[in-house]
């Protein structure tokens, strides 16, 4: 193998999705996923990888300090690519002690961990830290954040990642090691979970239950397919300036309400239901606590700098992840039933 690749919270929604990228496309690196396995981590999502000869998978909690500085001890890391972390919003507001835990000391201890393994000698590593637009803050109707917008955090969740990039750049201004940060809008697609606002609504139109709209739903958001967030990814851990931050995002704004309405009209004309009938459980709900008005992020610099485009076809990418999830029926049944949750507890207690 030519390099070993550190991918951390490669069994949630858009590591999976980066795991199965880097495993296949380069198969003379070995892929290293580390994952906790928390309610949001989900081996499924990559049981068509998990026999190739270049992936391994160590359950690993980034919290525990000695559970990483052994993972180090294991492997001799090339790159990592650092995904793991505590990412819905509302769990944050709920209870924000996880994310100070998993996304602020979970990244310290891999930052320490990669240093010491490293020993100062740089060559030919990288840390890439995977972050939110939501460090940003929040917009007013006009404008979009850039590289050089100010970080006005306002969530616990966007609080730790805020931090999280914070401790990053010191670890590249103190001691001088390789990063990489960028930051990017709302995802969607495939293996998203269930509680996110898109594949809620998909599963909750298909059972009939009521759409829950915060507030008046005019939030907006720019959706990215989350197959480009991780084309995104492999540009920027392979030609991405060291010290550098890279802003991704979809440049499709979309009010909450209208996405919603348009999902409505997708799953009408799949599940062949009369026209109209899912917006019927449309239903307004109180607004969440400090809820962001809009997101929007200007990636011409990633554009430019690395030749990266996402789709240009979002009805197209929602289509698809529309039929995923009508296909995977038995992949949403298990998580909502909290099956898998078990099957862990069973398969991997004690390691
Ligand atoms: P996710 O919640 O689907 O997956 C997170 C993964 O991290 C899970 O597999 C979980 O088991 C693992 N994890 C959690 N705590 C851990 C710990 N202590 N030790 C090891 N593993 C742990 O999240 P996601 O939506 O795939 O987001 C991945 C990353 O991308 C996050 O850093 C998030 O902040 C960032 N991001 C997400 C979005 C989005 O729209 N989802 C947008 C921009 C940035
Ligand atoms: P979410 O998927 O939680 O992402 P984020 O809060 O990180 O942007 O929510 C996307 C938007 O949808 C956000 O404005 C909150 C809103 N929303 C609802 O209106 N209803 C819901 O049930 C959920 C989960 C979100």
């Amino acid at each position: 193998m030519s390099r070993t690749i550190l991918i951390t919270g490669g069994a949630g929604f858009i590591g999976s999705h980066v795991v199965r990228r880097f495993v296949t496309k380069y198969p003379d690196f070995l892929i290293v996923n580390a994952d906790k396995l928390t309610y949001a981590g989900n081996l499924e999502n990559i049981t068509d990888i998990e026999q190739n000869k270049n992936y391994r998978f160590e359950r690993t909690d980034i919290v525990n300090k000695q559970d990483v500085i052994n993972l180090f001890g294991k492997y001799s890391f090339d790159g990592v690519i650092h995904l793991a972390a505590e990412s819905h919003v509302d769990r944050s507001i709920t209870g924000p002690d996880e994310f100070v835990f998993t996304n602020i000391v979970g990244t310290l201890n891999l930052l320490n961990a990669a240093r010491n393994s490293w020993k100062d000698n740089y060559s030919g590593k990288l840390f890439y830290h995977i972050s939110t637009d939501e460090v940003y803050g929040s917009l007013g109707s006009e404008g979009y954040f850039t590289e050089e917008t100010a970080y006005d955090p306002r969530s616990p969740y966007s609080a730790s990642k805020a931090s999280s990039d914070h401790m990053v750049r010191a670890f590249h201004h103190t001691f001088g090691l390789p990063v990489v940060i960028s930051n990017c809008s709302n995802n969607y697609g495939p293996n998203q979970f269930p509680e996110k606002l898109i594949p809620l609504i998909i599963n909750n139109i298909k059972n009939n239950k009521p759409l829950p709209v915060y507030g008046k739903g005019e939030n907006i958001r720019d959706w990215l397919y989350v197959e480009d967030h991780a084309s995104a990814i492999d540009l920027i851990f392979h030609r991405g300036r060291h010290g550098d931050t890279y802003n991704i995002g979809g440049n499709n704004e979309w009010k909450n309400i209208d996405l919603i309405l348009l999902l409505c009209s997708i799953m009408d004309r799949k599940l062949k239901r009369p026209a109209g009938s899912s917006e019927k459980l449309i239903t307004y709900v109180k607004d969440r606590p400090g809820h962001d008005m809009r997101y929007a992020i200007d990636s011409s610099k990633l554009q430019k700098e690395l030749g990266w485009s996402p789709i240009p076809d979002f009805s197209a990418g929602l289509e698809k992840t529309v039929d995923w999830y009508l296909a995977n029926t038995r992949w949403l049944e298990r998580i909502i039933s909290g099956e898998y949750e078990k099957y862990y507890e069973m398969m991997y207690s004690g390691r």
